[in-house]
């Protein structure tokens, strides 16, 4: 049986006839932040629908916590212990910020780790407690981004997956992302990072896995990325 927090192995999928990944191997360990890289339109986003139920798996093995998910219903995977932070953010436009956090909130005694509530999202995102009874439609980006967290957060993930986790932020919100997602890991939480910006993402993050036309190209440590200025360029654009 697999020590991984989470393994994906040989995953296939794709959209009616056009298939996206082909193949796809990637494992997340107990406390470990991962990445997801690679340039538009290479599978990134269609990796993580698969993983959350919101698009069926073709071939291969998506296992959590040593439980089969693959093609498991959404709410199933979210008991299990999976958060999502969705690209797009997808926060509730006509619910205030309170509604949104308590819409999917859920208790997990099992994780080991510190209990989400209400008041711990607001004294963690500041900002979302002085925009408590605004509606979703009236956020900043950035303030949207930090609700989206926070509703995932309210559920107790072990495993927390952000798909774009700054994009289209100013640059000052976006440090407040970073520096969020390194406190989140400094508690324990396992976290998968999407994101274009490589900076942050090689010191937040433990493993790098490298998405290339739906199949992965490259993984390695932040030390070992860093040291791949081909890898760099060749597969992120950069
Ligand atoms: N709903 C969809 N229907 C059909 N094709 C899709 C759909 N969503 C994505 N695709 C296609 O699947 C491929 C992978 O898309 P995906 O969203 O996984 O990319 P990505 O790596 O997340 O990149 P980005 O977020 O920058 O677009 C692309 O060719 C895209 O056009
Ligand atoms: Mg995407």
């Amino acid at each position: 049986m697999s020590q991984h927090l989470l393994n994906i192995t040989h995953l296939h999928a794709g959209y009616g006839r056009a298939q996206v990944l082909f193949g796809v191997n990637l494992s997340v360990n107990a406390g470990e932040v991962v990445t997801l890289l690679g340039r538009n339109g290479m599978g990134r986003s269609t990796t993580i629908k698969c993983l959350f139920g919101l698009l069926p798996v073709t071939q291969g093995e998506l296992v959590f916590q040593g439980q089969r998910i693959d093609n498991a219903p959404s709410f199933q995977i979210a008991r299990l212990g999976l958060g999502l932070v969705p690209e797009g953010r997808q926060i509730f436009p006509n619910l205030t910020v309170t509604e949104n956090l308590v819409a999917t909130a859920r208790t997990n005694s099992t994780n080991g780790l510190k209990p989400w509530s209400l008041a711990r999202v607001c004294q963690f995102f500041p900002r979302l407690a002085e925009r408590q009874h605004h509606l979703g439609s009236q956020l900043s980006g950035g303030e949207q981004q930090m609700l989206a967290i926070g509703r995932a957060l309210m559920t107790n993930p072990s495993l927390l997956v952000l798909d774009e986790a700054t994009e289209g932020l100013a640059p000052l919100i976006r440090a407040e992302i970073w520096s969020a997602l390194a406190e989140l890991k400094a508690e324990g939480l396992s976290l998968i990072v999407i994101d274009k910006n490589l900076g942050p993402l090689l010191k937040l993050a433990d493993q790098h896995f490298v998405l290339e036309k739906g199949r992965i190209v490259w993984s390695g440590s932040s030390a070992a990325l860093a040291n791949e200025p081909d890898i760099v360029h060749a597969y992120l654009g950069v």
